[in-house]
């Protein structure tokens, strides 16, 4: 097999600054109870819904009927998080040994780490002199890693506890436990735990947000998917609701994905997300659409305030209303949101183009450099209606995403460009995340790139996944629990195209002199690193089940090969259905070695898969 490569200027084009990015969907609990960090469920008891009684799940009462009774009720000084906990202690000088009364086991576990610091906020009530242990322990409350008293003046009013914990020891499944020894009734609500340390102290778990950095994702989709969309509008994802202090945020239960968020992780830290990773924001907002209802076009104007609102929330100036509102959060620069996609997965729907053009002319009027997204294909034929870019989706077995690494090939090279914002190998062929999955995404992702001069983002979808939680989406690109995460082939497949961004993309053709099919998908790239040093990147993916013999030949180089900074990477492993695990990580990685060989004409040999 023969791959040729032209480098000269001459056919060089300029790969879009944006191609490669993430998309973030609050989805197999990636925020809550992930990237975000806090470390109590339920922490302000509304999970249950706002009437009572309401299920304080995964609360969990310590003591029995004749030592304690906790219910919840209304008294809350958050008006739009009225659920409170009331814990009534019965028992007096005679309560068991380490008293009653709740504890949280955090999202499966809390990850609790010796020496480490953990903020502690919380909001308690008491109309007598209260004396409150808070307490870090293993999961059965045998172990106490780390304690403090709290003593609760007895007043009518809120009043607002802030803490530090520092536990002597680790464990990774310890829970939250707030007891007491003396009769009398206390309110809680409210009640979060974060580690202090988290990536830049804005709440994002260290670990998670160091592989997203790594992959120097040029964009940021956030916050969904179906996430967005909700299975009916009422529950959808409400950015307005998801801003200001946390304390006052309503939370809501996303029936997509069938798990309740405190909304923590909200508008605010998902714009301050993209900063931190210095990725370009991209806004997916709800088109007044979800899978069971949908808003009327005549009926869509407050939807569409609101999404000018939110804009301004983003890049207003500290002193237009909303900008002052994001100001007060502590960012008085703008966040420089260039993207907005109007709905997911929307088009075809009842009231998607009238409620799109709506959408569109007041954003294009207020903010003409924002690049708006439609949900419709437009990779076959061209567009009913006004779009700078349009959504591609495709979820496929392995071969077919392998032979789709052409689909832009014949695209009309007019009109939007493509965003290829949900991408992945699925199904059998993607067990957990297989070397399989990993090449044909790769085969594909070549194939982006020599037609980025029509597609002008890509991201693989989903992003992250919970390894407790039962029911997956599988795969996703990286797995974590309470403390470990790791990387799934996907993830590493995708390093090798994190220099592909605004790099210089080059005709490659592939020839073979046999008349068998060869399974072989390349590109070639070249950029410019930080000392000015110019590289070059061939990818190559081998499909099949044999090694390939590749006469690998450039032509058109402006310089001459160093083979010292010459190097092979290969992602590999003995069977295309391995995965990388929590015992096994590394199982299919990346293995990079030097290319002693490194000339404009060379022979490499491609192992299989
Ligand atoms: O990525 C998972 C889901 O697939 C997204 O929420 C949705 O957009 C798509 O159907």
């Amino acid at each position: 097999v023969t791959l040729k490569i032209d480098a000269s200027p001459k056919l060089a084009r300029k790969i879009p600054d944006t191609l490669l990015g993430v998309f973030f969907e609050e989805m197999g609990r990636g925020g809550a109870g992930g990237l975000w960090a806090e470390l109590v469920s339920n922490r302000g008891f509304e999970a249950g819904g706002p009437n009572t009684p309401s299920n304080i799940d995964p609360w969990l009462i310590i003591g029995d009927d004749s030592s304690i009774f906790v219910e919840t009720d209304r008294t809350s000084c958050f008006r739009k998080n009225i659920v409170a906990l009331r814990m009534e202690v019965l028992c007096n000088n005679d309560c068991p040994a380490g008293g009653v009364g709740i504890y949280n086991p955090g999202f499966w576990g809390m990850n609790i780490e010796d020496g480490k610091t953990y903020n502690l906020v919380m909001y308690v009530k008491s109309p007598q002199t209260a004396s409150l242990t808070v307490s870090l322990t293993s999961s059965d409350g045998s172990r106490n890693l780390a304690s403090i008293t709290i003593l609760v003046a007895g007043k009518s009013n809120w009043i607002k506890v802030k803490q530090k914990l520092v536990p002597q020891g680790t464990d990774r499944t310890s829970r939250l436990q707030i007891t007491s020894e003396k009769k009398g009734v206390v309110w809680f609500d409210q009640v979060s735990l974060m580690p202090a340390d988290t990536y830049k102290g804005h709440g994002f778990r260290n670990g998670l947000v160091s592989m997203l950095l790594d992959l120097k994702p040029r964009f940021l989709r956030f916050p969904g998917g179906c996430f967005v969309q909700g299975g009916w509008l009422r529950n959808a994802f409400r950015w307005r609701e998801s801003i200001g202090p946390w304390e006052e945020r309503s939370g809501h239960f996303g029936d997509c994905w069938n798990y309740w968020t405190d909304d923590g992780l909200g508008y605010f830290e998902f714009l301050q997300l993209s900063e931190d990773l210095g990725a370009s924001p991209i806004w997916v907002f709800n088109s007044g659409l979800s899978y069971n209802d949908e808003v009327d076009t005549a009926a869509i104007a407050p939807f569409v305030k609101d999404v000018l609102d939110s804009l301004e929330f983003a890049r207003g100036s500290a002193n237009s209303s909303w900008g002052s509102v994001r100001a007060a959060m502590g960012h008085p620069e703008p966040f420089p949101v260039k993207y907005a996609a109007i709905g997911n997965e929307d088009c075809g729907k009842q009231f998607y183009n009238g409620n799109y053009l709506k959408f569109y002319s007041a954003i294009r009027e207020a903010y003409p450099d924002i690049q708006l997204i439609s949900n419709c294909d437009g990779s076959s034929g061209p567009l009913d209606h006004p779009a700078d870019l349009y959504d591609f989706h495709v979820y496929a077995d392995a071969k077919t995403l392998f032979s789709m690494k052409n689909t832009f090939d014949k695209t009309s090279r007019i009109g939007p460009k493509a965003f290829v914002s949900e991408y992945a190998v699925w199904k059998t062929d993607a067990g957990r995340g297989t070397l399989l999955a990993a090449l044909a995404e790769a085969a594909f992702l070549t194939g982006l790139e020599k037609n980025s001069d029509v597609v002008e983002m890509a991201c693989h979808a989903p992003l992250f996944v919970n390894d407790d939680i039962e029911k997956k989406w599988n795969p996703d690109v990286i797995v974590f629990n309470t403390w470990q995460h790791y990387g799934t082939p996907s993830y590493w497949m995708q390093l090798l195209f994190r220099e592909s961004s605004g790099s210089i993309v080059h005709p490659t053709t592939i020839s073979s002199s046999s008349s068998s099919n060869v399974s072989l998908a390349a590109s070639a790239i070249t950029w410019k690193d930080s000392d000015n040093s110019s590289f070059l990147r061939v990818k190559i993916v081998n499909f099949e089940s044999v090694a390939v013999q590749v006469t690998i030949s450039t032509t058109g180089l402006q310089a001459s090969i160093d083979v010292l900074r010459s190097t092979a990477t290969v992602i590999t492993s003995s069977n295309v259905m391995d995965e990388n695990s929590f015992s096994n990580p590394n199982k299919v990685v990346p293995v990079k070695s030097q290319l002693f060989d490194a000339a404009a004409h060379m022979q490499v040999t491609v192992a299989p898969h």
